[in-house]
């Protein structure tokens, strides 16, 4: 064979070449990028993420400091560690980093594109916020709608009232603090209790909303290595187009039914009778009609329906896993769990019912939501951002398309920036000036900025609402033999306790 040595020579010069550019180039990416360990060929820093990302995320502050690079497959990741940067990035930078990473399950049904959690920044994304903000969640819509939440809780005291009379020698506590508040908001979205601890009645949803919560929490790796994406190697997309379409079945029968009840009354005067008495959420929806400016003009019956269930998805875990981290650790600090029935019953009144309207002027129980929030914040990865665009970061150039994760649990747990942090204090929360409102960057248990939980006036009200009640109409005991209460946590979409609460309720007030 006759060789063109000319040809030779130059094709090995371009490759050599190209090989020391791309190895510089490479170099010189990296330098712009935060520090953070070395990964694996392919799969990056993927196996250093563990079963509690929050956990092991959090020890690589030590060797790299608080703002740390991992390749997790091909998706690049910055992750934020303490409140300096975290701070940085909301005040800064809080817009160039507002999208939200679309995993593979959300991809089921389209769902992310009508989602207000997961959609992208835009018009679309904006009015559903407006609408949270203005209509939903605003004082007065939550004030006529507070009879709705009490109704709830007054059917879980009776609940386990029952098993109190029975003499229980232990309920799960979560198996009726969860239907409570899930009836909370079927009624302000709904206006109809949608379960109860015993019957079957939509429990089908519950075990479907489950299945769409662990899909969403579960590591996928088609998200990590999208060219695997179409074999759907763990069967969560095929698991999640099951359970979303589920969960979509069922509430699009509500949606319907009202749309067409709506219809029927539109042509009797019943309509405006109705308009001008008590609305819930799925009436403000259907009712809502855009002013232009590129707003859609109405939402569809499909949006309509996504929307009210993200209402459940986001707000029962988070709120019914606070409820229960906080009796439990009521349940080993017998002197603030006494504390803390003492103020309510000086200010409800050692026989009377436990109101809404009552939690403002109950401080102690509000610093014992703020103390669990903080060691056992439901989300401890904040919902992760994207970057929209490349963006120069204290110094660093982080690529458009970034995955940035804020750990919120590791910044609660931080001993620069808490006294004792690791022991359950709720009276540092007592006169101080720090609030979970999202200015405060060292406690950020609904997160800041633009996607701030748009929930957490309704949570505000339900946390101390039911977790009050329970404290004032029973007296709680850990189960015979019980010395010590597993204080582990589990991480689905939402963080919660590995092993459920199991107590044992005593005597209703009389
Ligand atoms: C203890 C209770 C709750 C906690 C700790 C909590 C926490 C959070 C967090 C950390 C985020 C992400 C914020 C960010 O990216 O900066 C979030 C988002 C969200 N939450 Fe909550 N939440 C709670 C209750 C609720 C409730 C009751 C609702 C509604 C009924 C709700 C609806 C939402 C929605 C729709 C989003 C997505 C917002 C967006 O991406 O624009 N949450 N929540």
């Amino acid at each position: 064979m006759e060789w063109n040595w000319n040809y030779v020579i130059w094709s090995a010069l371009i490759c050599l070449i190209s090989l020391v550019w791309s190895l510089r180039k490479n170099s010189y990416r990296r330098s712009k990028l935060p520090p953070g360990p070395k990964g694996w060929p392919l799969f990056g820093n993927l196996f250093d993420l563990g079963s509690l990302p929050h956990r092991s995320l959090e020890a690589l502050k030590q060797d790299y400091g608080p703002v740390v690079w991992l390749d997790l497959g091909s998706v690049k990741t910055m992750v934020l560690l303490s409140a300096a940067p975290v701070e940085e990035l909301f005040k800064s930078h809080d817009l160039s980093f507002i999208n939200r990473i679309t995993n593979d399950a959300m991809r089921s049904h389209d769902y992310y594109q009508s989602s207000i959690a997961f959609g992208p920044y835009s018009v679309y994304w904006r009015t559903l916020r407006r609408i949270c903000t203005s209509e939903l969640f605003a004082n007065k819509r939550l004030n006529e709608t507070m009879m709705n939440r009490q109704k709830s809780v007054d059917e879980m005291l009776l609940w386990i009232q029952k098993e109190a009379e029975r003499g229980t020698s232990g309920i799960i506590v979560r198996h009726y603090v969860f239907p409570a508040l899930f009836n909370m908001i079927g009624n302000v979205t709904l206006s109809q209790d949608l379960v109860d601890p015993q019957s079957k009645t939509s429990s089908d949803f519950g075990i479907a909303l489950d299945g769409f919560h662990q899909c969403l929490g579960r590591p996928n790796i088609s998200d990590l290595l999208p060219w695997l994406r179409r074999f759907d190697l763990q069967g969560i997309r095929r698991k999640m187009d099951q359970d979303l379409g589920k969960c979509l079945e069922i509430i699009s029968v509500f949606v319907k039914e009202r749309v067409k009840q709506r219809q029927l009354q539109e042509s009797s005067q019943q309509r405006q009778l109705q308009e001008s008495s008590q609305q819930d959420f799925l009436d403000v929806l259907l009712d809502y009609r855009g002013s232009g400016n590129d707003e859609p003009a109405k939402l569809s019956e499909f949006q309509v329906t996504i929307f009210l269930m993200e209402m459940f998805i986001a707000g029962t875990d988070t709120t019914s896993s606070t409820t229960e981290w906080a009796l439990s650790e009521l349940l080993q600090n017998p002197e603030q769990m006494k504390r803390v029935k003492a103020e309510i019953s000086s200010v409800v009144g050692a026989n009377k019912q436990l109101k809404e309207s009552d939690t403002d002027k109950l401080h102690y129980l509000q610093a014992i939501v703020d103390e669990t929030l903080r060691l056992h914040p439901p989300a401890p990865i904040l919902l992760p951002r994207k970057a929209v665009r490349e963006t120069n970061f204290m110094g660093y150039t982080i690529p458009k398309d970034t995955q940035v994760l804020i750990n919120n649990w590791a910044i609660g747990r931080d001993k620069d920036l808490w006294e004792d942090p690791l022991s359950f204090k709720p009276e540092r929360f007592l006169d101080s000036k720090i609030n979970y409102k999202g200015q405060n960057y060292e406690f950020l248990p609904f997160g800041a900025g633009r996607r701030i939980c748009p929930g957490l006036p309704l949570a505000h009200r339900m946390v101390p609402l039911v977790l009050g009640s329970l404290l004032h109409h029973f007296e709680w005991e850990l189960c015979d033999g019980v010395k010590t209460i597993d204080m582990r946590e589990t991480l689905g979409s939402a963080s919660k306790k590995l092993e459920l609460l199991r107590a044992v309720p005593k005597r209703k007030m009389t």
